[in-house]
């Protein structure tokens, strides 16, 4: 079922065009990445779906009506958040679920069920100013989650964790996801890869690619060669282009990545040719392109 529609959902900063009318929907209980480079207006989007900015045109649908208020249903951590850091960790969970209009009793109830699934019960006493990176960012995910929210928008909940934090953020993001739908962006493409059902591709202002992680591989995944020379090989690569199987020919030093259209053909033209000039190979291996590869294709464009 559709969760949440975005329609031609647009954001202005002046003469700074940052969100261009894009259309979007989220199908409930998926988790879905939201990727594009710095500035293509990843937190502007998030900002508009949870009600903290205005969108200067288009509209957003929950639930197949229009929206007006979404607070209730959503949860939100914002890339920047801040917390009041002379609270407990148990202290600012409770105020943010009064906030989220629990009552005091719900409030605590909900309170500690949330430490305990962060895993911060020890240091709920302690004052968040003596917290690390990653049990702030496991307090903001509690705090989303307070009022148990329909949609769970995260904006870059990792990015700025070391890989133990990110670890522990990603394993509990898939915790997450079984029981409610989350929305996050991030730049870190093999963390999409690993943990989202869907992915939206944003690229200055604009949609450039969506749909489930799945069909969007399927469609745009093209078989790949490294192939790496004891030393370099640049006369014979220009002379590879001109094969109908070569699509894309990516030059480091003595290494060369091969976009093929077609693995069998390709490996076995590329092969030969090697073999018949003698080239000095150090080593030859296939892999298919990542979500990395694509997503680099699309930001270039
Ligand atoms: N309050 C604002 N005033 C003016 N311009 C803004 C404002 N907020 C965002 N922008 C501009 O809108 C564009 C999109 O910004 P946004 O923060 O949404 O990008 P992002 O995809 O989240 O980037 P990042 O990966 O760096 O977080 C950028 O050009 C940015 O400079
Ligand atoms: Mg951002």
């Amino acid at each position: 079922m559709e969760l949440l529609k975005a329609c031609d959902l647009a954001k202005s900063f002046g003469n700074t065009h940052a969100v261009k009318g894009i259309n979007f929907h989220i199908e409930e209980g998926r988790c879905v990445s939201l990727l594009g480079p710095n500035g293509a207006g990843k937190t502007t989007t998030l900002k508009m779906l949870s009600g903290l900015l205005e969108p200067t045109s288009g509209s957003i649908d929950f639930k197949g009506e229009k929206a007006k208020d979404l607070r209730e249903f959503i949860g939100y951590l914002p890339q920047y958040p801040a917390f009041y850091n002379w609270m407990s960790g148990k202290e600012f969970l409770v105020f943010a679920g009064q906030l989220a209009k629990l009552n005091r009793k719900e409030a605590e109830i909900r309170s500690e069920e949330l430490l305990e699934r962060v895993g911060l019960t020890n240091a709920k006493k302690r004052k968040i100013a003596g917290y690390s990176g990653g049990m702030r960012q496991r307090l903001g995910l509690a705090q989303a989650l307070i009022h148990r929210p329909k949609l769970l928008m995260l904006d870059e909940p990792v990015s700025a964790l070391d890989p133990l934090g990110r670890r522990e953020v990603l394993d509990m993001m898939r915790e997450i996801k079984e029981e409610t739908t989350i929305l996050f962006s991030t730049h870190v493409l093999h963390d999409a890869e690993e943990i989202s059902d869907d992915i939206l591709i944003i690229n200055a202002g604009e949609i450039a690619v969506s749909g489930s992680l799945g069909s969007v591989m399927e469609k745009y995944r093209q078989p790949i060669l490294h192939i790496e020379f004891e030393s370099q090989a640049a006369d014979w690569l220009k002379s590879i282009t001109s094969y109908s199987v070569v699509s894309e020919v990516d030059i480091q030093g003595n290494k060369v990545s091969i976009v093929l259209n077609d693995m069998v053909n390709g490996k076995q033209t590329i092969l030969q040719d090697i073999v018949d000039r003698k080239l000095p190979i150090l080593k030859f291996e296939t892999s298919q392109t990542t979500l990395e590869d694509l997503f680099m294709k699309v930001v270039k464009a």
